[in-house]
């Protein structure tokens, strides 16, 4: 899909979030700078990471290498660029926290005995991380103070935008049907909704 057809969607409703984030968050990330581009730093990390992991274990799905493995590099220029901004700044790249809303999500993760209803959930997970920071990043795009930052987040918010519709285009690719593709979506929408409520807002932390 082209970048500003993907912006335009953005926008318009947020990927289908259904609790938008405070918009109080972005004035505690911009007092915790460094504690945010860490915690942004090694989100692309695992997003690197959870793209090989799916071409490891679903090889015999070659849609998915096909398009997973160039968001591989992707996601790891993000991580390089987020690095870069630290070292421009004069900040430093700190230890990784625990990730509690990541670690909640897969809570909801279904065990299946089945192989290709574990992929589907997956790729869901990835889905929905891919839209929340794509929500997060539009928010700081729009609203931090410095112009060099918020372009800085205009360009993670686009590329977001784009795997999330590549992880969910792929669940429904995978899945026996639609259908149950856009049901379980629901239910992680709703899932993730409770569980923004229940997190603290905080500025060093990207969700
Ligand atoms: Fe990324
Ligand atoms: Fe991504």
């Amino acid at each position: 899909m082209e970048k500003t057809k993907l912006v335009a969607e953005a926008d318009k409703q947020v990927l289908g979030l259904q609790l938008p984030t405070d918009p109080r968050w972005v004035d505690l990330t911009q007092m915790s700078l460094e504690d945010i581009l860490t915690d942004h730093a090694y989100c692309e990390q695992k997003a690197t990471t959870s793209c090989i992991s799916l071409v490891q274990a679903y090889p015999e799905c070659e849609e998915l290498v096909r398009q997973v493995s160039p968001v591989v590099s992707e996601e790891w220029a993000h991580f390089r660029a987020v690095l870069q901004e630290l070292e421009k700044r004069g900040l430093k790249l700190g230890r990784q926290r625990k990730d509690e809303y990541v670690n909640e999500l897969l809570k909801y993760e279904r065990k299946s005995s089945n192989r290709t209803e574990r992929l589907i959930e997956k790729l869901l997970i990835c889905a929905l991380i891919e839209a929340r920071s794509c929500e997060r990043f539009r928010m700081l795009s729009l609203n931090l103070e410095e112009e060099a930052l918020r372009k800085f987040y205009h360009g993670f918010m686009v590329s977001e935008a784009g795997h999330y519709k590549m992880f969910l285009g792929l669940a429904k690719l995978y899945a026996e049907s639609e259908e149950y593709v856009e049901k379980r979506w629901r239910e992680y929408l709703t899932y993730e909704a409770e569980l923004m409520n229940r997190l603290e807002i905080r500025g060093d932390r990207m969700h």
